[in-house]
Parts: C-alpha cells; structure tokens; sequence
C-alpha cells in the first residue's frame, strides 16, 4: 500500500543577517511535526529554505563591497550559517531550496510569463509608500504615525512603473474559500483578521520593480525584476519541480498540507498566494497556521530592530534538546510569548531536570538496586493499587498526543507527554519502592511497580523523539532498548522484560541566580569587547559601532594583502545601480576600474582628483550581471549613522605608494 504523504514548509528566510532564535522558533517546530508524521509512517517533505533576492541583500553586500550572490553565499552555506545553525538546531528538513537556484528562476519566470499572458498580471504605475528594510508598499491608511506599520521606521513616496497581479479579482473565491474549508487559516482567530482585509477592498499587488536589479529578471521585460513576494512564494511548488526539471515530486506532494509562517506574512499566504494558484489553476494548499512572535523584553526579536539572541550561545551552553523543548513548550502555540534566559532555565530546571531526568534516573537506579539491573517477566510481578490509573494515562498518552499535534498544539502536545511524566513521579511517590523492597515478600510487587515505570519511560522516549531527537535514543540506552524498536507503531509491544544501563543525568539542574549571573557577566563582557575605549586625552565620543573581530593572523598573511595609494582619474554614477560609484584610478603602474557602493554618500566630483587607499590585489570580480569588473576595492571607514567615509590620502602620497 502506498504511504500517505505530508508536505510542510516554514517560510524561506532573508539571509540579509545572522538568524536569530526567532526564526529558529517557526523551523523547530515544523521539525517536530515532521518528525511526528514520520514516526507515523508518513511519506514525508520538510521544505526549508532562503528568500535571496531584493534590495535588503543589495544593500548588505555593497556594504560588505561584495556582489549579492557572493553575499548570500557565504550567509547561507558558509560556517555559522543558516544551513550550519540548522544542523545545530537538528533540523531534519528533506530539501532546502535557495530562491537564486536556477531551477527556481526558471519556474518563476515560466509562472510570471504565463499570468501575464493570460491577463492576471498587467503593467501600470505604482504609487505609494516604501518601507526599504521590510521591501513593502504602504497605502496612506496603512502606514502608522506615517511610519511602517510592520518595523516604525521612515518611509519614503515613490512612483514607478510596474507589473500588478488581479489578486482584487479573486477577492471572492478567497472568501468562499475560507467559508468551504474552515482549516484553511489558522488560528481561528487570525482567519476573522484577512477576511475583513478583503472585505475593505482588495487591491491587485504590485510584483515587479525597475529598481532593484537584484530579482529575478521579468522575462518578457528585462528592465523589471520580479518584485519579492512572487519570486518567495512560488518556491513551495518549484522546490518540487513545478516547471523545472530539477526535481519530480511535485505530484506526489502538491498540495501541501501546511505553510508554517509568522503572522505578519500570513496575509500573504493566505490572499496572494492561494490567488496566484487560483490564477494558475493549481490545487490550493490545505492549511495556512499564522504562528505568534517570540518576543524580547516585549519586543519582536527582529534583525531591525538589533534585540538578537543568539541560538548558538544557547544551545552550546544548554544543548540543543533544551532550547527546541523551550521554543515547542513555553509557547501556546498561536500566542505570542516571552523569551527570557530565565524562563529557559526554568523550564529545564522543572520539566527537563525534575519530571524527565528525575524519573529515569530513579527508576533505572532502582532496577539496578533492587534487581541488578534486569526486572523479571510478567510471572514474576503482581498487580496492586495506582496501576491502572497509571496504564490508563500512559494508554491515553498517544492519542491525546497525536490529536494535539493534528490540531499543531505542539505545547499541548508535550503537555500530554508530561502528564504521564509527571503521573509517574506520583506513583513513585504512592508505590514507595523503598518500603516495598524492606520485605522480600513484596518482590513480585515491587517488580510490577518497576515495570510499569519502564513502560511510561518507554511510551515518553518514543513519544519525545520529534521534539527532543538526541534525548530519546539516550533515554532508549539507558532502558536497554534499541531506538530502532522506538516507534509509534511498536507503542503497544511491551518487552517482556527491562535490562538497564545507568548513565548520566540526562539534564543537570542549573543553579539558576549563578547562570544568570554567569550569563548577564558574559553579555557585559561581549557589550564592553564590542565599544571602542573613549580616546583618553580629548574624551572623544565613543563610537557605537560594534567591532568586528576577525580571526588572529600571521604577518605574513598580513602582507599578503596588497594596500596601495591610487588617484581618482573619473569618477562616474552608474545608471545600473544606485549604489556603486564607478572610478577610474591610476594606481602607479596602470589605470583600473573599482566599482565601489559609495553612491549614497558621495557625489561623483567628491572623489575626482583625490589620493584613496585600494586593496589593488582582489581578483577582479564582474558585477552588474558581467556588464562591469571590478577591479579591487577601495577603503573606507564605517560611520555610526550607518554611513562611510573613504580614506583619503594626502596630496604628497604619490600612486602606487605601499600602505602597511
Ligand atoms: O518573512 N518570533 O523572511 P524573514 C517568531 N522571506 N518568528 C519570527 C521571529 C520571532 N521573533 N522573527 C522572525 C520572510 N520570525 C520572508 C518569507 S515566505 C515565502 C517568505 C519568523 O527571514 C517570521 O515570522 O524575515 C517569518 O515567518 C520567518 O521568521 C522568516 O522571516
């Protein structure tokens, strides 16, 4: 018999910076409930991935003063990058897909011909307001206090021409939609939010730019490029292969069961992109779950707004099982809710260290203690008191597991989990296995006792394996079983007997005032390490810029960087781009082009004449798709207001001058 498929996917992340715990949050989860479904016996996908395209990246990697691909390159496949934070955070997606692969290109650019073709998308002038970091348009109504609704900060008014999508058009068939499957937007709560969106008047979106030449060009209009949000949903049908021939399984897992997003791009999960499909005449995916913010000091923890929390610290310090049980349990999901370093040692302390740790620590000792480690067959045990209410909580413990997962109560779910955990200390408690083992006579019992501990133990570790996969096989070894034989099916299998391996605690408790106080020392450390000391003499201000440390290096390595004085023959702008500036310099041999992102804060005659720093032996790198090389880079120091100052050399350095 075929296996039932299950397609999940988070949203695809903008490498534009390091990823925060936050993000970690929507791709935890979604492993638990891929990992869920897997235990099931589900044929499953487990899409991730990463949002590459748009002026946020074009900007960063001007200001690193490398091309956009080179940029996301090293953010998504270098070390400590997203993939790198995904194998530490045990993420156990099937396919990762990269919105600059080609194949990906390809489709959209086939999707984006096709909706034109047949009239849902035209071209028109767009007005409105732009908010750069967060890449949207806002109508008058939207902004708040004329800022961005979604980041509060500037916006500017811009006109240009661009291509829209009728999502206005579909206004209808989205809110029959939401009326003929009531899953389709959860929570609940947040489906009441998009159908009065719709119902104020649904405008079409605008889905091209002619500003941003880091997009996927629009086929059929090279001077556009694709405008974000078509180029990032598509991926959920082209990392399967619709229009590519990279990948097949776009009939085996289309449609997906659920798009996991946060809530503030459930709009267009919901509106856009069902709209899109309804256009391309595809199957709609069957469950969009707006998920809330984990938030810091009451703050969205986001990029913009510099509240980082960094998931590798964390994990290092606690381990990973700790952090992904943290994120999947503290929050209902749904809700927004609070980090904090506290909370977090909270919840290991008690769930992890007590109730879990606890109770196999207990029991694997006292089968050690009282059985030298093997507890006898069912012959050699005795029924009494308590045991039937603990076999029933442990009988429910599956269903009421699987149901909460179903309905993504991911919490809730490990609370079924822990209910049993938690029943099993009691028993503990009520069974008092250490009077029992005074009398001899009570043997069978104190068996039976022991045993149906193990049996709780042995539901939790199987049950605890989507959310805590290191944690389970430990508990596994630690009760003689084989983490192969951990599964779901196998749930009703009792063994017919229990030899134990005792070994380290699974969670040590953490002496919390000590951690937090280790903790706040460290951040006060890393803060003091990142602000330059204020110049004595003059006190001069300090500058509020973090520092960035590189790896110690030889001399020799040193040397190995060619600095040189060169003079600014031409400088000019570049209709491409709005960034770079394009000089033409003699460096005391020759003459050479450096293509350089000053543009926002120089003018071109600023630069003609003057004497500037070049790191002259870069390999010459083309830019601009090909159109422009550039050769080398030239120096400058990084402002507070987010600007830069290029050194410039007095008039007496002559070109070709050595600077070390
Ligand atoms: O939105 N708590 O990318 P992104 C919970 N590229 N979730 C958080 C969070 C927090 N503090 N901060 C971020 C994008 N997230 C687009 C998606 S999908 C076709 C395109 C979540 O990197 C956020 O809600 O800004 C979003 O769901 C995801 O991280 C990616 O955010």
């Amino acid at each position: 018999m075929e296996r039932k498929t299950f397609y999940i996917t988070t949203p695809i992340y903008y490498p534009s910076a390091k990823l925060h715990i936050g993000h970690s949050y929507t791709t935890v989860i979604c492993d638990a409930i891929a990992r869920y479904k897997r235990m099931q016996g589900y044929d499953v996908m487990y899409l991730t991935g990463t949002d590459e395209h748009g002026q946020k990246i074009q900007d960063k990697a001007a200001e690193a003063g490398v091309s956009p691909k080179e940029y996301v390159d090293g953010i998504v496949e270098g070390p400590g990058g997203v993939k790198d934070l995904w194998k530490l955070m045990d993420i156990s997606y099937d396919r990762f897909i990269r919105t600059t692969d080609s194949y990906h290109i390809e489709s959209c650019q086939k999707i984006f011909t096709q909706l034109y073709e047949q009239g849902d998308i035209y071209k028109s002038v767009y007005k409105g307001h732009y908010c750069k970091p967060c890449e949207s348009f806002w109508t008058d109504s939207q902004l708040k206090d004329g800022k961005c609704p979604d980041c509060g900060r500037e916006v500017y008014e811009a006109e240009e021409e661009a291509y829209f999508f009728r999502t206005g058009k579909y206004a209808d068939r989205l809110l029959k939609l939401y009326e003929d499957v009531p899953d389709f937007i959860q929570p609940e709560s947040r489906k009441n939010e998009m159908i009065a969106f719709i119902k104020q008047g649904l405008q079409d979106t605008c889905v091209s730019r002619t500003t941003v030449p880091w997009g996927i060009p629009v086929p059929f209009d090279p001077k556009h490029t694709m405008y974000v949000w078509v180029d990032a949903l598509s991926n959920y049908i082209t990392a399967l292969g619709y229009g590519n021939s990279a990948y097949h399984d776009y009939d085996r897992y289309w449609p997906a069961d659920i798009h996991m997003v946060g809530k503030e791009i459930l709009r267009f999960h919901t509106i856009l992109w069902p709209a899109m499909l309804m256009a391309l005449d595809l199957p709609l995916p069957r469950r969009v779950f707006g998920h809330g913010w984990l938030l810091l000091d009451g703050g969205k923890m986001s990029k913009s707004k510099g509240n980082v929390v960094d998931p590798v610290v964390l994990c290092s310090r606690y381990g990973t099982d700790a952090v992904r049980y943290f994120l999947l349990r503290e929050i209902p999901f749904g809700n927004d809710g609070n980090f904090s370093n506290e909370a977090l040692i909270a919840r290991i302390n008690s769930d992890l260290a007590n109730d879990l740790g606890n109770l196999l620590s207990r029991t694997v000792s006292m089968v050690e203690k009282y059985f030298a480690g093997t507890l006898p067959g069912p012959e050699g045990r005795t029924a009494g008191d308590y045991d039937d209410e603990l076999r029933a909580v442990m009988a429910a413990m599956p269903g009421n597991t699987t149901r909460a997962m179903d309905s993504l109560q991911v919490s809730g779910a490990l609370a079924e989990i822990f209910k049993g955990i938690q029943r099993a200390n009691k028993y503990i408690d009520e069974t008092a296995p250490w009077v029992l083992a005074k009398d001899e006579a009570n043997r069978p019992r104190l068996a039976m006792v022991l045993y149906n501990l193990c049996e709780m133990l042995r539901y939790a570790a199987t049950l605890l394996q989507p959310f805590m996969p290191a944690t389970a096989p430990k508990m596994a070894a630690q009760l003689g079983l084989d983490t192969a034989a951990l599964t779901y099916d196998a749930l009703e299998n009792a063994p017919a007997a229990y030899t134990v391996h005792k070994s380290e605690v699974l969670f040590p408790r953490i002496d919390a005032e000590k951690e937090l106080a280790e903790l706040q020392a460290a951040e006060e450390a890393a803060r003091a390490a990142a602000a330059p000391a204020p110049a004595p003499a003059a006190q001069a201000e300090a500058t509020a810029l973090p520092i960035e440390h590189r790896p110690e290096i030889s001399f020799d390595e040193f040397c190995k960087v060619e600095q040189r004085a060169a003079k600014v023959l031409a400088c000019e702008a570049i209709p491409e781009s709005k960034k770079l500036l394009k000089l033409t310099l003699f460096d005391g041999e020759k003459e050479r082009t450096i293509l350089s992102g000053i543009a926002k804060w120089y003018k071109p005659a600023d630069l003609a004449g003057k004497t500037v720093v070049i790191a002259a032996n870069l390999a010459p790198r083309p830019m601009l798709k090909g159109k422009y090389v550039s050769e080398g880079m030239v120096l400058a120091a990084d402002t507070e207001d987010g600007g830069c100052r290029v050194l410039f050399l007095p008039d007496e350095v002559k070109p070709g001058a050595p600077i070390h």
